[in-house]
């Protein structure tokens, strides 16, 4: 184990020692390999620099009691890579190729998985990125897949402590573009919000429908879920938010453990005072409580600015309960990784 103090990560990038990196040229994967190298050496006419021709993932593995390692819903994330990949056209990677990337990347760098009990992760970001000498805008000739991962703790400053958030007046994603799948430019669009929501003391923004701007959509860089004063789990349906592997696992959770109702379907602004809790989820955000949300001129306060919820902690206890193998999963959810 490295000498990290785990217990105050942040989400931030640290090297750790091996990444896996795969070429694609002439229609096949070609040159797979673990390397040290942490660097890039690509053609100045990548399609990724000029034309955002790329996608990525964001995955994590679990340390348990018994100190093997638990990797979460893999599958979806190897099947939600496919989607993104082909919405820009680039090449699929095979969902086993996906797998095995990731085993050997969690393997080599076993050192840097959190120990039990700090709260911490190991992130893992597979990446894929169209690259060779081009300069039209067409697909790339050749490709990048890359899998590289590092510790990280709380994404939202606080953990499960409340934070606020402020709709934003920009529009992450068009009705129908590219908002539904994990691709660099609905990141790139998100920046300036981002910062301007940060500048004024918030923890992110929260996006709209962009095309009526009446309901909201999402969290930053998560879903959105409110609980209802009469016990229903929401979280927004749309075409133009990412399909987080998170929600829909909240979603099974808050019908199947909680005995909620749970429904997918729109969240309109209007309604906010109809949510007695409110939060956010994702892989990195895990499930951030929303104290407040600021509107215009009005904020909107659900449970509590200072304390999380009792629904959303019972969400939460079940969710990372499952995650770090305390408790049995629904089938098919934990892949165990069992490091010699
Ligand atoms: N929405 C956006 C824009 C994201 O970047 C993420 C992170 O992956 C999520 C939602 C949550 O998705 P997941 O739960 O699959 O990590
Ligand atoms: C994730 O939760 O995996 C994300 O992709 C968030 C990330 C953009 C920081």
């Amino acid at each position: 184990m490295v000498n990290i103090d785990w217990k105050n990560l942040g989400f931030s990038y640290i090297k750790t020692p091996y990444r896996y990196i795969a070429r694609w040229k002439d229609g096949e994967w070609l040159d797979s390999e673990m390397t040290e190298d942490n660097t890039l050496h690509i053609s100045e006419g990548s399609p990724a620099l000029h034309y955002g021709q790329q996608c990525f993932e964001g995955l994590k593995a679990y340390r348990c009691k018994d100190n093997t390692i638990n990797l979460f819903r893999i599958g979806d994330n190897a099947k939600r890579f496919q989607t993104s990949a082909q919405r820009l056209m680039m090449p699929l990677i095979p969902e086993e190729m996906f797998i095995d990337a990731v085993k050997q990347v969690v393997d080599c760098n076993e050192a840097y998985v959190p120990p039990y009990g700090t709260g911490a992760t190991l992130y893992i970001r597979p990446l894929l990125i169209g690259v060779g000498d081009s300069i039209g805008v067409n697909p790339a000739p050749e490709y990048i897949f890359t899998v590289f991962c590092m510790p990280v703790g709380a994404y939202f400053k606080g953990g499960l402590k409340p934070t606020n958030f402020i709709v934003s007046d920009y529009d992450r994603a068009a009705p129908e573009g590219t908002g539904a799948v994990k691709v660099g430019g609905n990141y790139a669009a998100s920046l300036l919000p981002g910062k301007e929501a940060k500048s004024r003391k918030f923890s992110d923004c929260i996006y709209l429908d962009p095309a009526t701007h009446t309901k909201i959509e999402e969290v930053g860089a998560a879903n959105f879920f409110g609980i209802t004063k009469d016990n229903k789990f929401i979280t927004p349906k749309s075409p133009s938010i990412l399909p987080s592997i998170t929600k829909y696992s909240l979603l099974e959770l808050a019908k199947d453990r909680l005995g909620m109702e749970a429904i997918e379907g729109d969240v309109y602004l209007k309604d906010l005072d109809k949510f007695t809790e409110a939060g956010a989820c994702g892989t990195a955000a895990v499930i951030s409580p929303i104290g407040g949300i600021q509107l215009k001129d009005k904020f909107q306060v659900f449970y509590s600015e200072t304390e999380v919820g009792p629904v959303t902690k019972r969400l939460y206890d079940e969710l990372t309960g499952i995650q770090f193998g305390d408790i049995e999963g629904p089938e098919g959810w934990i892949m165990k990784l069992i490091v010699e």
